[in-house]
């Protein structure tokens, strides 16, 4: 299922690749709605009957499909901001199921969370409380609140997506987290209902997250004698992907070691992952424009570039970049490069390809963090997205047009 070969070329479960890029142009993001059910299933399944609840991250992929697809199989959300909340409602996700993270909510995000009786708020800060506090207290409602608690382990990912450490702005220090819970329940308008923590992305060692589950642990125990009670604990996501040789931990051994932490304890468990869901279900499909022979490089250009996937240029992350086509000529070593006025497009460096001028490429693991960050720079406008299903293609997100692109600007008279 997912991606496989068929004599030679690349399918999407039963689809060739090429005949959706024949119908749909390029560069278009394709997703196997199998390996989305999967990979849910695989999280959802391993709890076996101890409460939980799957908070798919949104960040990763927020297109209504992806969203709908596993409101169907029964997940909740994570949420950093009111847009987030917004697509979840449009695709029949709710709100109920929904927590919200992010360090920065502001007045009217807190206000419209209220109003659709969210799961919960992951607080981050004691002023965060405070604002919560008062805007339940104007709406005369109760706010559900979790306190995000940094329990500074070094979660071994690159820089930029590692948020678990004291040095990073998220959460609440460690050892302020009792003090900000007792402050909590000294405020009628806040109900406590949860603990959590989220200490990075990409993670394919196990060990952080089991430091980070036993200090979480720590404190539960201690708010447990503090005679505060919570629902849920939250363990946030991380999981890593499969990218290139890594060997991250599967879904089930995850939850299997989350759930040994618990030991006596029977809260309800939550997780956010994001990454594991949607990152291998997606590629981005894309074509050679053309082949150039640089002074000590070889260049394969094609029309998808750094806008669409921003992940190679940001991180120097690694997608394997495969011929849609399989040739029988020499391959050759080419930097992937796009169209974009940057020597930072990239999408792969000195990758060995068999291809020619016109060829399809798919850049693999592009379903978490691909579309979700891409942007307009260079005017370019966004690719199609497709969801197959087994032998059916469905247009879930059409190719920008030129009108889309400069909607909402207006000359200054
Ligand atoms: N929960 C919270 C509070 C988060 O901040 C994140 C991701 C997740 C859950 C989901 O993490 P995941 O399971 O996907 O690792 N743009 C970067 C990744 C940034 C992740 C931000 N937070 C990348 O392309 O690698």
């Amino acid at each position: 299922m997912g991606f496989n070969r068929q004599n030679g070329e690349l399918y999407c479960e039963s689809v060739a690749l090429s005949s959706i890029a024949q119908e749909y142009g390029t560069p278009t993001y394709v997703y196997s709605r199998a390996t989305l059910i999967e990979q849910y299933n695989l999280f959802n399944s391993a709890f076996h009957d101890h409460p939980h609840l799957v908070c798919y991250a949104v960040k990763a992929n927020p297109n209504l499909a992806i969203l709908n697809q596993f409101a169907r199989l029964g997940s909740g959300f994570d949420i950093v901001s009111g847009g987030e909340l917004q697509r979840v409602l449009a695709a029949g996700g709710q709100a109920g199921k929904t927590v919200f993270s992010g360090v920065g909510k502001s007045e009217d995000e807190i206000r419209l969370a209220l109003n659709h009786d969210i799961l919960c708020f992951n607080v981050e800060s004691s002023e965060e409380l405070l604002r919560i506090d008062a805007i339940a207290q104007s709406m005369k409602k109760q706010a559900p609140i979790s306190i995000r608690v940094n329990p500074d382990v070094d979660a071994k990912t690159h820089p930029h997506i590692s948020t678990g450490l004291k040095s990073n702005k998220f959460g609440v220090p460690w050892q302020e987290a009792l003090q900000l819970y007792q402050q909590a329940s000294n405020r009628p308008a806040l109900r406590t209902v949860g603990i959590d923590c989220h200490i990075g992305s990409q993670l394919t060692d196990p060990l952080p997250f089991a430091e980070a589950a036993s200090r979480i642990m720590e404190l539960v125990d201690n708010l447990g004698r503090m005679g505060i009670q919570l629902d849920h604990i939250d363990f946030g996501g991380g999981v890593g992907i499969r990218y290139k040789e890594e060997a991250p931990i599967s879904p089930t051994d995850y939850v299997s070691a989350l759930m040994a932490h618990l030991g006596k304890y029977k809260h309800q468990i939550l997780i956010e992952p994001g990454r594991a869901l949607v990152g291998n279900s997606g590629i981005l499909l894309t074509r050679i424009e053309y082949l150039k022979q640089g002074e000590d490089r070889r260049f394969a250009i094609i029309d998808a570039a750094m806008n669409d996937l921003i992940r190679p240029a940001l991180y120097d992350a690694w997608h394997t970049i495969e011929p849609v086509r399989e040739r029988s000529i020499m391959p050759r070593h080419y930097d992937v490069v796009g169209p974009v006025c940057e020597s930072g497009d990239f999408l792969g460096k000195n990758r060995l390809l068999s291809v020619e001028t016109g060829d399809l490429l798919a850049i693999l693991s592009s379903g978490a963090y691909g579309m979700s960050m891409s942007s307009n720079y260079n005017s370019r406008l966004r690719p199609a997205e497709i969801m197959v299903d087994n032998d059916t293609c469905f247009l879930i997100r059409k190719r920008e047009t030129f009108n889309e692109l400069i909607q909402g600007e207006s000359l200054a008279p």
